[in-house]
């Protein structure tokens, strides 16, 4: 009976110790020269919006070897990779177009489409996202994963063309309950993650807004309507927010010291892992901390967070606080 007891702890500790993010960190890390590798094919091949057709077949080539399911096309070359099943549905979002900027020559792993460039850090960021989907498909197998689903979205045409827009009007995300992206960031510390409660950066868009008032005499304001001020009142209530997670590639013996769109750009591939483990570890709290009551029998077998576990979070989050503060103090300088 002792025996049977102490199994029975040692099988409960075993699945509360599996898929932390140290736990993550440390089997991304082991994909890192497969994940280098993806990036330097990806780079060499950027493509305009929309148009991502040979970035969309090594996408599909890579979720075939590996029999992970997936939905496409959305918006010509989008792809939604789906692991597990059910609710929650959390999804891990990259973007895969170029740049139509000239890279230039010597440049390593140089494009091979003559005026276009992986220049944003695209390439990067898919290759996390596959990194992520290699993570969470593993565990997946192995019976480690939380219940519910991790969609893998891989989105065309970010630099303008709204790719996102179109692959939600074509129901791309229809069952998904959060959604997650992150942008590479040069003025950041290389490793380090950033992000914020509430909003963080605005969104761009255009549209036209007809204001119309109802007019009067100047010494009767209160009769009258004017559109002038509503439409100052607008501009400040129509900014659009959006979540997003910044992961730092400020790396001087790198060289990734470049702005995003500039020719000079380089990423540090030393990131590429740390990127992977982020997306899968997010994933996987997302689906514990939201798992749908009685949704699946196996639910009961998802540990709730280790209390250990969230300070730990609660610090790295407090450090990632302190190092945008950082960078922000150092921006205004
Ligand atoms: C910065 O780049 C160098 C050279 O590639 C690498 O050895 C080092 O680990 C990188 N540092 C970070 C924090 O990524």
């Amino acid at each position: 009976m002792k025996a049977l007891l102490f199994l029975l702890v040692a099988a409960l500790a075993a699945v509360a110790s599996a898929l932390t993010p140290a736990d993550l960190l440390s089997r991304a890390q082991a994909l890192q020269s497969w994940m280098v590798e993806q990036r330097r094919e990806l780079h060499k091949v950027p493509e305009p919006g929309f148009k991502e057709f040979k970035t969309h077949s090594r996408i599909v080539r890579f979720l075939e070897s590996h029999n992970i399911p997936y939905r496409f096309p959305y918006a010509k070359t989008g792809i939604v990779a789906e692991i597990g099943s059910g609710k929650p549905v959390v999804a891990i979002r990259t973007d895969m177009d170029a740049l139509p900027i000239h890279e230039p020559e010597g440049a390593a792993f140089r494009s091979q489409h003559e005026g276009w460039m992986h220049a944003c850090g695209h390439d990067g960021h898919m290759t996390m996202a596959m990194g992520a989907a290699k993570l969470l498909w593993e565990a997946h197998q192995a019976g480690e994963l939380p219940p519910g689903s991790v969609y893998i979205v891989f989105q065309p045409a970010e630099e303008g063309g709204a790719g996102g827009d179109i692959m939600i009007q074509e129901g791309a995300l229809e069952d998904v309950d959060a959604i997650f992206g992150m942008h590479v960031m040069p003025h950041l510390p290389a490793g380090s993650v950033h992000t914020r409660p509430g909003t963080i950066m605005a969104g761009a868009l255009s549209f036209r807004v007809t204001v119309a008032g109802r007019g009067g005499h100047a010494a009767m304001p209160h009769l009258n309507v004017d559109p002038v001020v509503a439409a100052a009142g607008l501009v400040s209530a129509l900014q659009v927010p959006c979540a997003l997670t910044f992961l730092g590639i400020r790396n001087e013996t790198a060289g990734s010291v470049h702005a995003l769109h500039s020719p000079k750009f380089t990423l540090d591939e030393g990131v590429l892992y740390k990127g992977a483990a982020m997306h899968a570890s997010v994933a996987v709290n997302y689906l514990r901390t939201y798992a749908v009551p009685g949704g699946q029998a196996a639910a009961a077998a998802t540990p709730a967070q280790e209390p250990a576990e969230a300070e730990a979070d609660e610090e790295e989050e407090a450090e990632a606080e302190e190092v945008e503060a950082e960078a922000e103090r150092k921006d205004e300088l």
